[in-house]
């Protein structure tokens, strides 16, 4: 069964949209950073600080492996890392429907300013931060995504209804 895979910057809103996607089509939501916390017993700042990035990255992709056996229709919201690795965008694609949230460099610094809990961005300049890695993201998340919902200066509600627009689209 085919599930919705939401991706994005971190702060995009995949979370959030997500849960409510989840409700509005009866479908479970599965978020991965969630899903590998519970797995590891570990917030992901520790399993960073511990064991690196790289050891975090093959979680993600252990995660989507784990997805795709389950075989369930599911909505999932992805770290917004998991897209660059290659491996992981076959593995998005064999797990269902792709949907990019693609939010500008305002919007998600309005939204992450003040977090402490993603690893990458507690540095000095965050903007640039910020900047710096959309320019290498952006497209890889064009790439991957077979739909794309800007959520600029959007209510949830509005994104929602796009969404399950598009999806209907596809699914002619
Ligand atoms: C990351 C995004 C985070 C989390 C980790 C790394 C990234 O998830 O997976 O801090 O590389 O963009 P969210 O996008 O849900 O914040």
């Amino acid at each position: 069964m085919s599930s919705i895979i939401l991706i994005g910057y971190m702060g995009c809103g995949k979370s959030t949209i997500g849960k409510r996607l989840s409700t509005k089509m009866n479908k479970p939501f599965i978020d991965t950073d969630q899903y590998i916390e519970e797995k590891q017993n570990c917030p992901i700042s520790e399993i960073f600080n511990k064991h690196g990035e790289q050891f975090f990255r093959e979680l993600e992709t252990q995660c989507l492996k784990e997805l795709i056996e389950k075989k369930c229709g599911y909505i999932v919201a992805v770290g917004g890392g998991l897209p660059m690795k290659e491996e992981n965008r076959v593995l998005l694609k064999q797990l269902g429907t792709v949907i990019y949230l693609a939010a500008s460099p305002q919007t998600i610094y309005k939204r992450v300013q003040n977090d402490t809990k993603r690893p990458l961005l507690q540095v000095k300049n965050p903007k640039e931060r910020i900047m710096q890695m959309l320019n290498v993201r952006v497209p890889i998340y064009e790439e991957s995504a077979d739909i794309l919902i800007s959520v600029n200066n959007k209510k949830i509600r509005r994104i929602i209804r796009e969404i399950e627009e598009e999806i209907a689209l596809c699914s002619y």
